[in-house]
């Protein structure tokens, strides 16, 4: 089924301003992942549907075609390199800067929750008997509902554990009868999941001493870009992290200090002018 161009520029400029995704170059992507749910849910016409969805005061319809149109790959194990500095570095310093022994971490775009559960796991190797003694629960939010329901479920593929470590799969996932995994109680629990659009202000009970959003910017323009990554700056700890995705590039203004590749600093007070 065919968009028209006036639906397709309506469309594309509202999910742009809405949701930060770039889509001006993507009317195929958008055919093609929304034809048969359109077809579903009884139209044969996108320009029919595409009132509705304009009209419905809930929100919901939207919330439907973003679930659609969002790229959620993701995987265990991804950009090592991140999980080595969380815990030969961030995790080091943090033991000695966070005082009140709440640690606050967020992965931002979480997608199918690979990440978030990932990250828990190393917390979990790293604390060992003293994990009691934190608060290391780890925020993961992401707009795509359906990414979400299945993060919080926490049940892989085989194949999808493929780069976990032997051991790590057999402390950390539960077999089921039918050949998947599910990461297991404990870690699950470390876990909280949220809707959260990454456009809207962050408005979080505290400052985070660690913001994960990787392979999310890379489908926001320039501007939305250092917008956001401002935004994550004023929601860091002095002394805290933002890690992007190793494919991504940071935004020409900003504030953190760029200390190894993808992995971007913010000052500890007095360190930086502007504090
Ligand atoms: C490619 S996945 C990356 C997942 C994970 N961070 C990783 O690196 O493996 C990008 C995720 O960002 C989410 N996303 C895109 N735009 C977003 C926005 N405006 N607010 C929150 N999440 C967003 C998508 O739904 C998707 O799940």
């Amino acid at each position: 089924m065919q968009l028209r161009n006036e639906d397709f520029i309506k469309l594309a400029g509202i999910i742009k301003a809405k949701y930060g995704l770039n889509l001006t170059e993507k009317k195929y992507l958008i055919e093609s992942r929304l034809t048969n749910y359109v077809l579903d849910c009884g139209f044969d016409d996108f320009g029919e549907y595409l009132e509705t969805v304009y009209v419905d005061r809930s929100g919901i319809e939207m919330t439907n075609i973003i679930s659609r149109l969002t790229t959620n790959y993701t995987y265990f194990m991804r950009e090592t390199e991140h999980f080595e500095h969380f815990t030969k570095v961030f995790l080091k310093e943090a033991e000695q800067r966070v005082s009140d022994n709440d640690l606050r971490i967020w992965s931002a775009g979480c997608s199918y929750g690979n990440e978030p559960y990932n990250l828990a796991i190393y917390l979990h190797e790293y604390f060992g008997n003293n994990l009691d003694n934190w608060d290391t629960r780890i925020l993961a939010t992401d707009i795509s509902f359906n990414a979400l329901r299945m993060a919080k479920r926490g049940i892989y593929t085989e194949q999808a554990l493929e780069d976990v470590p032997t051991d790590w799969v057999k402390k950390y996932f539960v077999r089921h009868v039918n050949g998947t995994y599910q990461v297991t109680d404990d870690i699950r629990s470390n876990v909280v999941f949220k809707y959260h659009n990454l456009m809207d202000p962050i408005n979080f009970k505290k400052k985070f001493d660690l913001i994960v959003c990787r392979n999310v910017m890379i489908y926001f323009d320039e501007q939305t870009k250092e917008d956001l990554v401002n935004r994550f700056y004023e929601a860091t700890e002095p002394g805290g992290y933002l890690y992007i995705g190793h494919a991504e590039s940071a935004p020409r203004n900003m504030r953190y200090e760029i200390v190894r590749p993808a992995v971007l600093y913010k000052p500890l007070k007095g360190d930086d002018e502007d504090e």
